[in-house]
């Protein structure tokens, strides 16, 4: 099971900064996770909120600024004065910085689906070994997002974001990816109750476990034997074997 660092190692450093992408492989992370949204200007950015209020003070939506007005301000302050500085990265900066050997999961916020592929496709093109190796997976709540990314990047691995079991399909496909579900697998909430028969199922399927965000070392042997794949934590230090 890898261990994925959510938003890098956002217990002890500013979410989806370097600081948080750089600690997290020092802390032996086996990959990282990262949220996307676009810039005024297209440019795929890492960062979680749609809005900058929480992360930066400003109060407007990051939909609403330019790559480079975006690049002004400051995401490391709010968790503490020596993280000032820490700026957004974006996809392609993150990208290149991934060692060899490790893992980038990307989480595709609520784009607009047809701004999507555009912004994407120079990027992933420039990186197409990452893809092809499964070393970057992408994952969504957005059903449309997934099927909008199959269509346009077919070699993508991707994972469904299911916070509640409803989100599944009520049978489970005998194989995944499938005609109702364009994925490769299926990213959990830590918070549910998942059935053995779910996840029978879904193994059964070829599909992908992940879940997310598991913060208690105690459950790492739980989701080992329910044969999970990917561990998405916000302290990889409490889960990474030294
Ligand atoms: O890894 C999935 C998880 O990150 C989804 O929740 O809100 O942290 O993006 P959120
Ligand atoms: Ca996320």
């Amino acid at each position: 099971m890898q261990i994925i660092a959510h938003r890098g190692a956002s217990g002890t450093a500013p979410e989806n900064t370097f600081a948080a992408f750089h600690r997290a492989w020092e802390l032996g992370a086996d990959g990282i996770e990262t949220d996307i949204h676009l810039s005024a200007d297209g440019v795929p950015i890492c960062i979680h909120d749609a809005e900058l209020k929480r992360l930066t003070g400003v109060r407007a939506r990051v939909d609403s600024l330019t790559l480079a007005e975006l690049k002004q301000l400051d995401v490391g302050r709010w968790k503490g004065e020596h993280f000032a500085g820490e700026r957004i990265p974006t996809l392609e900066e993150v990208l290149k910085t991934v060692p060899f050997g490790k893992t980038l999961l990307i989480e595709v916020k609520d784009v607009p689906p047809r701004k999507l592929s555009p912004s994407l496709a120079p990027v992933l093109k420039r990186h197409s070994e990452l893809l092809a190796t499964r070393r970057v997976l992408f994952m969504s709540f957005f059903p449309d997002l997934l099927w909008e990314m199959q269509s346009s990047f077919p070699d993508l691995t991707q994972l469904l974001l299911a916070e509640k079991l409803s989100r599944l399909p009520a049978k489970i496909p005998q194989r995944l990816p499938c005609d109702a579900l364009p994925v490769h697998g299926i990213g959990f909430s830590h918070k549910l109750e998942i059935p053995a028969a779910t996840t029978d199922a879904l193994l059964a399927a070829g599909s992908i476990l992940a879940v997310w965000t598991e913060n208690d070392p105690d459950r790492k042997s739980t989701w080992i034997d329910r044969e999970f794949d990917y561990l998405i934590t916000d302290h990889p230090e409490r889960f990474v074997i030294p």
